[in-house]
């Protein structure tokens, strides 16, 4: 039976040795879940550990990372629960769900379209290594998607090579590869930073339109607030490799409790907040990841910290059902004993 959740991740830890072995610890005990057919949106500032959460999860991480700890429980609907973090990196198990169950949108289209190849030929190519559909269907459903996604002569355009189209374009037709197996998850990782602002809307209309039409669940990855009100159900806000706060959008936007998640919001324009003019930078940079403070990270930026912020790190406090914080002053049930 088909359980609420696509995918639980519960104490996930991905961590690098770089030099003098020092570790980099930059997902450093993330849990959280995403409800079945729903938009989770993870925000937090640049580093933090958002591509790496989402790297995790498809198991594309460079050698020199390790997995010391946690799991990412995959439960597609029809199938097996899985947990990704046991599959080996380059198998035939994770080869199945990688861009066929579960797909991603990297953060830059421009690096991740081949410029030899054109454009159908690389929307089909993982169409064609999952079904057993021949080379003219593919390109017929690609054809398709392609409509969909508002390419115009997209029969003709599918010929062309990606130097051929624009910036935009070639972000829809990345979001084409990855929607094209009809996945169950889609991760789309700062799918519009390289794009102005208008066209930036439009994808995010489109990947919207293409939800509710197709009904998979989304991880949407941004440092963008904006586009989180705008079309997450859920919200898991991110710090020094941690999930410092998650709840429902509700939850967040109208009751942020945690100190960051409230500069965050102060410190970026959201339809319905201050005018750019109150914004309020967020004080303070982010500490050097393998050289993290002993008590919670926000601690020295935040300014509400006491001393006992600067010795504990901060465990998980149920607040409501909903809405989890981590940060010693949440009054609430302690989720880590
Ligand atoms: N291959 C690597 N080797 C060493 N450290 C790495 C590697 N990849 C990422 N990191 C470190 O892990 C941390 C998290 O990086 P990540 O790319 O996940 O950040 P992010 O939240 O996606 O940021 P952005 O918003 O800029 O994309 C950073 O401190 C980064 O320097
Ligand atoms: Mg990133």
């Amino acid at each position: 039976m088909a359980t609420e959740y696509i995918l639980e991740i519960n104490n996930l830890k991905t961590q690098f040795v770089v030099r003098r072995r020092r570790v980099v610890r930059a997902v450093d005990g993330v849990t959280f879940k995403v409800r079945r057919g729903k938009i989770l949106g993870l925000v937090g500032e640049s580093g933090c550990g958002k591509s790496v959460t989402a790297h995790s999860i498809m198991r594309l991480l460079p050698k020199t990372a390790v997995i010391p700890e946690g799991s990412i429980m995959f439960h597609p609907e029809g199938g097996e629960s899985v947990d990704m973090v046991q599959l080996k990196p380059t198998g035939r198990k994770i080869r199945s769900i990688r861009g066929n169950e579960i797909s991603m949108i990297f953060q830059d289209p421009m690096a991740s379209l081949n410029p030899v190849y054109n454009i159908g030929d690389q929307i089909v190519e993982v169409l064609l290594e999952h079904s057993k559909i021949t080379k003219k269907q593919a390109l017929e459903r690609a054809v398709r998607m392609l409509e969909l996604l508002s390419i115009p002569k997209a029969s003709e355009r599918i010929k062309d090579y990606p130097h051929q189209f624009s910036g935009g374009m070639k972000q829809r037709v990345m979001i084409a590869m990855g929607l094209i197996c009809r996945p169950q998850l889609l991760i789309a990782d700062e799918p519009t930073t390289a794009l102005d602002v208008t066209i930036q809307a439009q994808i995010i209309e489109l990947i919207k339109e293409m939800q509710s039409e197709f009904g998979f669940s989304t991880i949407i990855i941004t440092h963008n607030m904006g586009i989180v009100a705008d079309m997450a159900d859920d919200v898991a806000v991110m710090y020094m490799g941690k999930i410092v706060e998650f709840g429902t959008k509700e939850d967040v936007f109208l009751n942020p409790l945690h100190p960051y998640t409230q500069a965050l919001l102060k410190s970026v324009p959201i339809l319905g907040n201050a005018g750019e003019d109150k914004l309020i930078p967020i004080r303070g940079v982010t500490p050097d990841p393998s050289a993290m403070p002993p008590g919670c990270a926000f601690e020295p930026r935040c300014d509400f910290a006491t001393e006992a912020c600067k010795t504990c790190v901060p465990g998980r406090v149920g607040v409501t059902d909903s809405h989890i914080v981590r940060c010693v002053h949440c009054i609430g049930e302690n989720l880590d004993d």
